[in-house]
């Protein structure tokens, strides 16, 4: 299949096109990490993409689609979302919106909820969200566990999300569940025990969310490490709330992300730009709970990898959103169109440590997305605008 008549073509390969995401030309007019081509064409075969370039070079082919003068981008790479729950929370951000402040003992209400939930239901709501997303753009999703917290609730949270994502993330370490309120430690015992045996099978990633009120670092090491012997990778809720360990334990342990980075002393954006853990910055978050905003603009000009992500999830921000993700971020975190457009696709996919996604270039997944706009810069230009028009995944349109 050939896509052509592409006004601009966002193929995040820094061989086509200008610059580099790290280029030090980045800021400068004229310049971008998208590896732009303007009046482009595509070329899908199967699953893959085999071909990217100028319009008028392309391999001549019997399917043509037409996008008429549209921008075609990778498809989003939202790699931190937690869809399986039930309930939902209004009224704790309504309360939140009077005044109240946001803390980690909400996720305790979802807690409760998600356990009375019957597997269908939990699916249906799981299901929802992924097509919510995938209307807007989203191709590759991160899931988590975390609002089960028993061995049952947690492995059956990622044996749903399975079946909908390759990117499943356990979360038994979200909080400190109310029935070992009294024995943290038992907890951390059982997180890294029976529950990991029966969650580690359907997972393949281990997060902590290491913060004050939940984990603290001596435990998010412990959890991390028993994860990885099992054979899962790291990523880590980090910084969220308060300064704390959390993005130095990342750093430390060869985490693929430290999510949030909210809160950050200049000794941990140094220890992020030496390192090959990405930071991934999730706006909905602090837009939800009216709380500061993370500085992409101080983490890229330290030379650190950011990521753009949702969160989505009932308590702290619950869009599905990578549009809106990326005007916020633009708008408010210091970050050029172009740097928040490759955060949330190339981003995306370094914070999974994928090379197969987050890009257009021969032998990437043919996931991509046509906007109704001529260019990436409306995503941001345009906020609130449902601009995703196609969605295309391996291969098939979706959308
Ligand atoms: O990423 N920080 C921890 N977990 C979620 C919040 C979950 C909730 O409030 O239900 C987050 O913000
Ligand atoms: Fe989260």
């Amino acid at each position: 299949t050939l896509i052509t008549n592409i006004a601009t073509l966002v193929t995040n390969d820094p061989s086509l096109g200008w610059g580099s995401p790290r280029s030090s030309t980045f800021e400068s007019g004229g310049s971008s990490p998208l590896g732009l081509v303007r009046d482009a064409a595509v070329v899908v075969e199967g699953d893959r993409v085999v071909w990217t370039g100028s319009s008028r070079k392309a391999p001549a082919t019997d399917n043509r689609v037409d996008v008429q003068g549209r921008a075609v981008l990778p498809g989003f790479v939202d790699s931190h979302s937690h869809l399986v729950f039930a309930g939902d929370r209004t009224e704790e951000f309504h309360a939140r919106m009077s005044g109240r402040p946001y803390t980690a003992g909400g996720i305790r209400t979802t807690v409760a909820a998600t356990r009375a939930a019957t597997d269908a239901e939990l699916e249906a709501n799981l299901l929802r969200y992924r097509h919510e997303a995938l209307r807007q753009g989203t191709t590759t999703l991160e899931t988590k566990s975390g609002y089960g917290l028993t061995v049952e609730d947690e492995a059956r949270a990622l044996r749903l999300a399975a079946r909908h994502t390759e990117e499943v993330t356990y979360l038994g370490a979200h909080v400190v569940p109310p029935e070992y309120a009294d024995d943290p430690a038992g907890y951390v015992d059982l997180v890294t025990g029976a529950m990991l045996d029966a969650c580690a099978p359907h997972a393949r990633w281990i997060d902590v969310f290491c913060e004050k009120g939940a984990f603290d670092g001596d435990q998010a090491r412990a959890i991390l490490t028993a994860g990885r012997q099992r054979g899962l990778q790291l990523r880590i809720h980090a910084n969220q709330l308060t300064h704390g360990p959390g993005v130095r334990l990342a750093v430390e342990l060869d985490a693929a992300s430290a999510d949030h980075c909210t809160h950050l002393t200049d000794a941990d954006v140094d220890a992020l730009a030496n390192s090959r853990t990405v930071a991934t910055l999730l706006p909905g978050a602090e837009f939800s709970t009216r709380a500061e905003w993370p500085d992409a603009r101080r983490l890229l000009d330290a030379g650190v990898t950011v990521a753009l992500s949702t969160d989505c999830n009932p308590g702290s921000s619950f869009t599905s959103s990578m549009p809106f993700c990326i005007a916020l971020a633009v708008r408010d975190m210091g970050m050029t169109p172009d740097e928040a457009v490759w955060s949330a696709t190339a981003g995306g996919a370094a914070a999974l440590r994928r090379t197969d996604v987050g890009r257009l270039a021969p032998g990437a997944r043919a996931d991509l997305l046509v906007l109704d706009a001529p260019s990436h810069v409306h995503l941001a230009y345009r906020p609130g605008v449902p601009l995703v028009t196609q969605v295309w995944q391996g291969g098939e349109r979706v959308v």
